[in-house]
């Protein structure tokens, strides 16, 4: 993948560096990026936009991984952020993202997260139910502004994925109800409101999908309802309809191209726009997972080991849930191998568990693996989303470092948490 290769000596090396010597300089556990590869993944969201002819806009969902050094990243490549807390929302500004390029997202964004994107005039805001629909305009007159918001609509779509991260479908915590008709009374409704202009209309139905059917179907049931915000007099120009695009992160998933699945969308577009006979509006996608899941590898040292004969063989690594949850929560799948011996045969097949103290903290049930040896590197790979973003303090174990790799150069773009760093917000209990 990416700039991945196998030096003579056989180590794993990412972006012209040995990872073993990043190991052994940064420290493990390491979250490692190959900044050409997500340079790479970007431009081909580009290209397949351009090639349709269409007006787009990329936003790179932060939540997948949010770092000041990776909005300077995407801004440089020409991608808008798309961010759903004020601190997501903070960093794009601190990273010099053109306040006009952020937006934010969120099902229950507070006062406070609204006002600060007030205040730094972010581009829109994608409203989510009534209650945020009365809170905004309220803010937005306090500021004297008038703001610029999309509605998100829950269209009614089953993405066939995992379901903690399906979000179209009916039953979601997530946007205006399609079915029930509550999407058409907030394009109503946005109407009315005198500090809100209503450009466009979102929806999203879910993450690591596969195929672009369903975006189909959303985008079918979007355009009608955009269609009665045109009649209405909304200055609707905006279509956004997501991220999810699929990434590989075993042999088991086959993802089809981005390029196809832009081409379906924007087709998509093109013959629903044409049946309400509407003006093409700008065609705008949320991408997370795709532009860094693949281009992130985590270091780790392994550590102990323990063989239940007839069992199951554990070894164990000096991270896990705390820098990887989505096996935990998802039942999520991943390659390894020992980035010191990478050229060394499987000669069994191992669980490969973290440090935490519970049993379900596991990074992969089965990896076949030469046998491991405490001080072994062992490299995991596909961890570039949601995983650092995702990472906690559970056990108090400090988060990894992040760096970024490129030509032979390592960049650290977030440092290591220290174990005084644990400590910093804490108070003791009696004061004198
Ligand atoms: N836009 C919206 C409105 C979203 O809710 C999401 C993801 C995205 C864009 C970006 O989706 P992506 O392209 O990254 O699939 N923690 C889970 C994923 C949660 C996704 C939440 N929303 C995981 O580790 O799989």
């Amino acid at each position: 993948r990416g700039t991945m290769r196998i030096g003579p000596e056989g180590h794993l090396w990412i972006g012209g560096c040995d990872t073993v010597e990043l190991a052994r300089r940064f420290g493990t556990p390491l979250f490692v990026y190959d900044e050409t590869l997500i340079r790479d993944r970007i431009r081909a969201f580009h290209q397949a936009f351009r090639e349709t002819g269409l007006t787009y806009e990329i936003a790179y969902a932060a939540k997948a991984f949010c770092t000041l050094a990776m909005c300077e990243l995407a801004a440089e490549e020409g991608l808008a952020v798309d961010a759903v807390s004020g601190g997501e929302l903070l960093t794009a500004l601190r990273a010099g993202v053109e306040r006009q390029r952020i937006h934010l997202h969120g099902n229950n964004k507070t006062q406070a997260e609204l006002e600060l994107a007030v205040r730094s005039g972010i581009g829109y805001i994608i409203v989510d139910n009534f209650v945020e629909l009365e809170m905004l305009d309220a803010v937005a007159a306090a500021a004297g502004a008038t703001v610029d918001v999309l509605l998100r609509v829950a269209p009614g779509i089953e993405a066939h994925t995992h379901e903690y991260i399906s979000t179209g479908q009916q039953d979601s915590k997530f946007g205006f109800d399609w079915e029930n008709g509550q999407a058409r009374e907030a394009v109503r409704r946005v109407a009315a409101c005198r500090h809100l202009r209503c450009i466009g209309l979102h929806s999203h139905i879910g993450s690591q999908i596969f195929d672009a059917g369903g975006f189909v179907k959303a985008i079918e049931r979007v355009t009608e309802l955009y269609a009665e915000g045109v009649a209405l007099g909304l200055p609707l120009r905006v279509l956004n309809v997501g991220g999810g695009f699929g990434i590989r992160y075993t042999a088991e998933d086959d993802p089809e191209p981005i390029r196809r699945q832009i081409h379906t969308i924007v087709d998509a577009v093109r013959s629903a726009f044409a049946v309400h006979r509407l003006p093409l509006p700008e065609v705008a996608v949320e991408p997370g997972r795709s532009i860094v899941g693949e281009a992130g590898t985590t270091l780790y040292t392994v550590g102990t080991h323990k063989l239940i004969p007839g069992v199951r063989n554990y070894v164990s690594v000096d991270g896990g849930m705390t820098d990887n949850p989505r096996l935990a929560l998802y039942g999520a799948k991943y390659e390894a191998l020992l980035a010191n011996r990478a050229v060394d045969a499987p000669t069994g097949v191992w669980a490969v568990a973290g440090k935490c103290c519970e049993s379900g903290d596991m990074l992969i049930w089965e990896a076949p693996l030469p046998d491991p040896r405490p001080g072994d590197i062992l490299a995991v790979f596909c961890t570039g989303a949601y995983n650092y973003s995702m990472a906690s303090h559970y056990n108090r174990n400090p988060i990894p470092a992040v760096v970024f790799v490129r030509d032979g150069e390592a960049t650290v773009v977030v440092e290591r948490e220290t174990w005084e760093d644990l400590l910093r917000q804490d108070r003791p209990l009696r004061r004198g």
